[in-house]
């Protein structure tokens, strides 16, 4: 059995990362998606508000679950005795600092391999920061993320306009 996890911080989880999650799902037996923290970036959402925000999108795959960690995302690896990480890359200028990431995390733990997965170029423009500052400022969001999660994210930014 080949069990995979993705990563990520998900503020919030975009109709990308449903992308990658969809096609993961078909490539392993078992995909975890995982909330982590990311120490360069300030969350918008709670964690608790993430997991439920992801569970809600991958209901309907029977072979993918939803957890969190706090900590380094190669002890999770281990903790849950997965030997791939799954990442998605939209553009050159996500390789750079994947690449440094998934190189250090070889170094921490040489048994668990990365793996990118090419963004749909459909999806290659949005990010979690760009539905974040179109919602900010009152823009449509529908096409960008899940309609499972639109209402939270709405709800979110209705007293937090920028
Ligand atoms: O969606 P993001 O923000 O690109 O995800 C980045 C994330 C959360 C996967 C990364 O910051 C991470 O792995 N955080 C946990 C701490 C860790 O293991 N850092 C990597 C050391 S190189």
């Amino acid at each position: 059995m080949v069990l995979a996890i993705y990563p990520g911080s998900f503020d919030p989880v975009t109709n990308g990362h449903l992308d990658i999650i969809n096609r993961a799902s078909k490539v392993f037996d078992q995909l975890i998606v995982t909330v982590l923290e990311n120490p360069r970036k300030i969350p918008t959402f709670s964690m608790d508000e993430k997991v439920k925000m992801l569970n809600k999108i991958v209901a309907p795959y029977h072979n993918v679950e939803v957890d969190s960690y706090r900590g380094l995302l190669i002890d999770y690896a281990k903790k849950r005795g997965a030997r791939i990480i799954i990442k998605g890359l939209r553009a050159i200028s996500d390789f750079e600092f994947e690449f440094q990431m998934a190189l250090t995390n070889r170094k921490l733990n040489c048994e668990v391999e990365t793996m990118f997965m090419m963004t749909n170029n459909m999806y290659s423009f949005i990010s979690s920061g760009i539905v974040k500052e179109v919602a900010g400022y009152g823009g449509d969001i529908r096409d960008l993320v899940p309609p499972e999660v639109y209402d939270m994210i709405i709800q979110k930014f209705a007293s937090y306009k920028f």
